[in-house]
């Protein structure tokens, strides 16, 4: 990356390593906290010296800590954005002042695709899709109607939007299965409870949860339960990521089947982290490899399950 220093990362650091500012989305879910791990654990591996910024769900605070990463001089940025609109101005400043950025699990909305070197992440149109597709097997041949909830994340963030745009286009295979409620639980499980209680008092008929993540599908089994009506049974529940304790919920038949999200993107980002300050050409877009778990499947994992 310019005159910023040979590939041995002799950029901000002052003693060699290559130094790499990472602005988190925040907390909120267990795998978030699996993603934070993976991201420290790697870049204390690889040597590098990572300057990490957690911006609590919001955006101004990872707008603020890549400005504030800019006038340090860091080597290489990396970021997961809280949202995708609204990041233009700040990745420009990043581009001007020779610093690549690296995109890491969230994908932005701008049109510049040379304000970012390339985005580490999973397709969560398709996981939208394969949750879709196992609902429409379930129902197969069948004729009776059937109420779906969904429940979203973060408003705004590329998760939620392409979550329910890939189960949308899948459930339309079948007119029978139909959305009657669909509202946001910011991914956590404290907002998955609440507005699961909200839901279940409003809806008098519900078959089937779709949770965008597994921690706001572990909340609406609390409220669920609550409800005096049997999480897996009375309600079938589709989540997405495969955190342990989700995968727990699949083995003991409150959950009926996860899309895997997988946060272990920290070795993957240090490699291109080096790449990009080296100034070697990447690919664009990165997917992670991903599956998706029933409960026998669960079961199997489980024991070897790391996060
Ligand atoms: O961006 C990935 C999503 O963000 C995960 O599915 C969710 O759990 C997290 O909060």
């Amino acid at each position: 990356c310019g005159d910023k220093g040979d590939d041995t990362g002799s950029g901000g650091g002052g003693d060699g390593k290559l130094v790499l500012g990472f602005s988190q989305v925040g907390a909120e879910s267990g795998w978030r906290t699996a993603n934070t791990k993976s991201i420290q654990d790697a870049a204390t591996a690889a040597g590098y010296e990572l300057k990490f910024s957690d911006a609590q769900g919001k955006q101004e605070k990872q707008i603020e800590a890549i400005r504030s990463f800019i006038t340090q001089k860091v080597d290489v940025i990396a970021f997961s954005p809280v949202v995708t609109s609204g990041w233009d101005a700040v990745l420009k400043e990043a581009k001007d002042a020779d610093i690549p950025v690296i995109l890491t699990d969230r994908a932005v909305d701008s049109q510049d695709k040379t304000l970012y070197k390339t985005f580490l992440g999973s397709d969560f149109v398709k996981e939208g899709k394969e949750a879709g597709n196992w609902l429409v097997k379930q129902y197969e041949g069948k004729t009776d109607p059937v109420n779906v909830v969904e429940l979203q994340g973060t408003v705004g963030a590329a998760p939620a939007i392409d979550r329910q745009k890939g189960f949308a286009e899948a459930i339309a295979t079948n007119p029978n299965i139909k959305i009657v409620k669909s509202q946001s639980g910011n991914f956590t499980r404290a907002e998955g409870k609440t507005v699961m209680e909200g839901i279940l008092q409003s809806t008098p008929k519900i078959d089937v949860l779709y949770a965008h993540n597994d921690d706001m599908g572990l909340g609406a089994i609390e409220a669920i339960e609550a409800a005096g009506k049997k999480p897996g049974t009375d309600i079938k529940i589709i989540t997405v990521d495969a955190v342990k304790d989700g995968m727990t919920a699949l083995s003991e038949g409150k959950i009926n089947f996860i899309v895997e999200c997988s946060p272990l993107l920290g070795p993957q980002l240090m490699d291109l982290a080096k790449k990009v300050k080296a100034g070697d050409t990447v690919d664009q877009r990165i997917l992670t490899v991903e599956t998706t778990f029933t409960q026998e499947q669960a079961k199997a994992a489980l024991p070897d399950r790391k996060y």
